[in-house]
């Protein structure tokens, strides 16, 4: 099976932060189901606002890379954006679909891998992604592929994975150290143990080589309530260097 098979088949069982811890019992895709998903969101990655800056977007053409169950996709079309959507998954493309029915708004939506983009040359004024191109088989490709969809001056959006993270150290002491197996990599247990498989998280040097072709990236590494869990009182000495998030915004040449 090609790793983006999987990873498909891992996210069509259950977009991106709707696990029943979140939605509760409310029937799924209600007006209530929604509101959970979108307020455990905004509690838990506040920092999207800083990054996205939704109202800037008003009027101007935007694709979204793996939308999930579509929170920031209806923020951009709140805000007035003209909107685009793709995602691997079937059950994404129909949840934020769903997602911006319920408030008026709709979206070009289409279900494709963002590793070869179903959209003609300089397209975008903005493209957005919020903790997706590390899941692909390819990252690299994406980003090619982001460059090639972005009109001259447009702006790239994004989140992706820092491996020298608290997060990532938690992972390894549960499952390489307290595994009896203290060899493994931090990539590795990324890898095998955060989300769909292939998982891959980065340096900012890393992200910066892969962003080259854009004529300025700004990597901004953020402390997550992920970092903070388990820390008890020391949770809020987190620094954001040590933080699971590096924003990322860059700009076509
Ligand atoms: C962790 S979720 C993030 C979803 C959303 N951006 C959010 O922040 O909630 C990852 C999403 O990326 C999608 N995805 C993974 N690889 C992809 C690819 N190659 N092309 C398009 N979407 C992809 C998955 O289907 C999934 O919906």
């Amino acid at each position: 099976m090609s790793l983006n098979v999987a990873v498909r088949h891992y996210w069509e069982k259950e977009p991106c932060g709707t696990s029943d811890f979140i939605v509760g019992r409310t029937p799924v895709r209600s007006r209530d189901w929604f509101a959970n998903v979108e307020q455990h969101r905004y509690q838990e990655e506040p920092h999207i606002f800083t990054a996205a800056q939704f109202t800037r977007w008003a009027g101007k053409a935007l694709l979204e890379i793996g939308v999930g169950a579509g929170c920031d996709h209806l923020q951009f079309a709140r805000a007035g954006a003209i909107c685009h959507g793709v995602d691997l998954t079937d059950a994404a493309i129909e949840t934020t679909r769903q997602h911006l029915a319920l408030h008026g708004h709709r979206s070009d939506l289409r279900r494709a891998d963002a590793e070869d983009l179903p959209f003609s040359a300089t397209s975008f004024d903005l493209v957005y992604s919020w903790g997706v191109i590390h899941h692909s088989a390819k990252p690299e490709q994406i980003i090619a592929e982001i460059h090639r969809v972005l009109r001259p001056g447009g702006s790239f959006v994004g989140m992706m994975y820092s491996r020298l993270s608290l997060v990532a150290a938690k992972l390894w002491v549960r499952r390489a150290l307290l595994a009896g197996r203290p060899l493994r990599s931090l990539a590795d247990v990324v890898w095998h143990h955060m989300e769909s498989v292939g998982t891959k998280a980065y340096t900012s040097g890393e992200l910066r080589e892969m962003f080259g072709a854009f004529e300025s990236a700004q990597i901004t590494p953020v402390a997550t309530a992920y970092d903070r869990k388990w820390l008890g009182p020391l949770a809020r000495f987190v620094p954001d260097a040590l933080g699971w998030n590096f924003m990322i915004s860059a700009v076509k040449r």
